[in-house]
């Protein structure tokens, strides 16, 4: 007995059944074409994370939710680089530019005491010899960024450029500065000694920092830089947890470079001090003060731009051929710091600078530049000569400079942000 057969209406009842199957079946191909462009880009932020993340042989979780691999210094980011495939390892500098301060010695007789300190992750491990220490990219890390291929660059031109002719230009991208510089001559490096805060952040894609700038060129298109500090920036780390930080570019922020490790080019050596991991402790309002110091100096015989954090941490060198003005010498050195403010309808942000309070509050209470010197021809540290400052809105971030025996030339900066002289 054949079972095709239908009466009318049945046939009308399979029709409909017919009709609801490709319309589902529509429906089903719908969402999975949104799948699948979800998939490219979930395989393209993998891919992303397959270059960065190399294979640790060891992995300390940092009690901040970090997590740090140590992985085997010839495996890391940096030999990605085409012009670093073959090249040779400097474990150290050739030349250490030579200073007028032992901050060791300076502060144990001094009044205002200082402590120096080092990372959170160090509760919880260290890594082996022959490795060094890198914070892993989670895929939210990347997830945040604007795009795979802008995660870890600086979305803007961001570097102050005092006494410019356009004074519109400094305020266009919401940038803000308290800083103090040099120019007109030839530098080989900096140092600076600063103290290290907690500022508050108003919103996730604005960012408060304190750092040094080594620059090369005119403010061009070309512009390099070579920058290093400590930041907040809960859209690059996913948290409000001060970070050691490093920067480079060879373009003004376009094409080249990166923060920290995120793309190849600094090379480390060093197995103690992880880039974009958080320093511990911060210094406290009427507290304890913490501060670190960084150096950044050009090896007068391979040309390379090395950087040491502290008395004790050479952590590793940029390559001279990553630049152009830099593989000369550098032509203005800055130190300070720098907000982003991203309110609209031109409101300021609360965002803070430094500890978050005005300079005139001194010690204890508002965030320094101590000991800032620069690296002269014949690779000396010297005190710096004509220093300038400059400040976009003094209401809400302000800069002022002194000298003493102790702390040489230093400044205090900062502000609050958004109060009733800066709205
Ligand atoms: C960071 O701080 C802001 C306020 O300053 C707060 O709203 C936000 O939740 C904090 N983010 C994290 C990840 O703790
Ligand atoms: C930046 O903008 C603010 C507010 O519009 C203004 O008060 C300030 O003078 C500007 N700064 C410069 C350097 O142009």
């Amino acid at each position: 007995m054949g079972s095709a057969q239908f009466s009318n209406g049945q046939l009308r009842r399979n029709m409909k059944v017919g009709l609801l199957l490709v319309c589902l079946w529509e429906l089903i191909s719908l969402s999975s074409a949104g799948r699948l462009s979800g998939s490219r880009q979930k395989l393209e932020v993998q891919k992303h994370l397959n270059r960065l993340n190399k294979s640790p042989i060891k992995t300390i979780q940092s009690p901040d939710g970090d997590i740090i691999d140590c992985v085997h210094i010839s495996h890391q980011p940096a030999f990605d680089h085409p012009f670093l495939k073959d090249h040779k390892i400097q474990t150290r500098p050739s030349y250490h530019p030579e200073g007028l301060f032992n901050e060791n010695k300076m502060t144990s007789g001094s009044k205002e005491r200082t402590n120096s300190i080092t990372q959170l992750w160090h509760m919880n491990g260290k890594c082996p010899e022959d490795t060094i220490p890198i914070r892993r990219t989670k895929k939210e890390d990347v997830m945040r960024a604007s795009s795979v291929k802008r995660y870890g660059k600086k979305k803007h031109r961001s570097v102050p450029k005092p006494r410019s002719a356009d004074p519109d230009l400094i305020n266009e991208s919401g940038h803000q500065h308290a800083i103090a510089y040099v120019e007109g001559d030839k530098y080989y490096g900096a140092k600076a000694t600063i103290n290290v805060w907690e500022p508050k952040i108003q919103q996730p894609n604005e960012f408060s920092l304190s750092q040094v700038w080594v620059l090369g060129g005119s403010f061009g298109e070309d512009l390099n830089s070579i920058e290093a500090g400590w930041q907040v920036s809960p859209d690059l780390y996913g948290d409000n947890n001060t970070r050691l930080f490093t920067y480079w570019t060879s373009d003004a922020y376009q094409a080249t470079g990166c923060y920290n490790l995120l793309c190849s080019g600094f090379i480390q050596v060093n197995s103690e001090i992880s880039m974009g991991a958080s320093i511990s402790p911060v210094s406290g309002f009427r507290n304890s003060q913490y501060d670190i110091s960084i150096l950044i100096w050009k090896d007068p015989k391979e040309g390379h731009w090395w950087m040491q954090f502290g008395n004790d941490y050479v952590l590793g060198y940029w390559p001279s051929f990553l630049f152009s003005y830099l593989a000369e010498s550098a032509s203005m050195i800055e130190w300070g710091g720098e907000v982003v403010n991203s309110e609209p309808d031109g409101q300021h942000t609360s965002t803070q600078m430094g500890s978050g309070r005005f300079p005139e509050e001194g010690f204890g209470k508002s965030s320094y530049f101590r000991n800032i010197q620069v690296v002269d021809s014949s690779n000396n540290l010297k005190a710096p000569k004509d220093l300038g400052t400059f400040t976009e809105q003094s209401n809400c971030y302000d800069v002022q400079t002194g000298s003493n025996g102790d702390w040489g030339h230093y400044f205090y900066y900062g502000g609050p942000g958004k109060n009733p002289n800066c709205k």
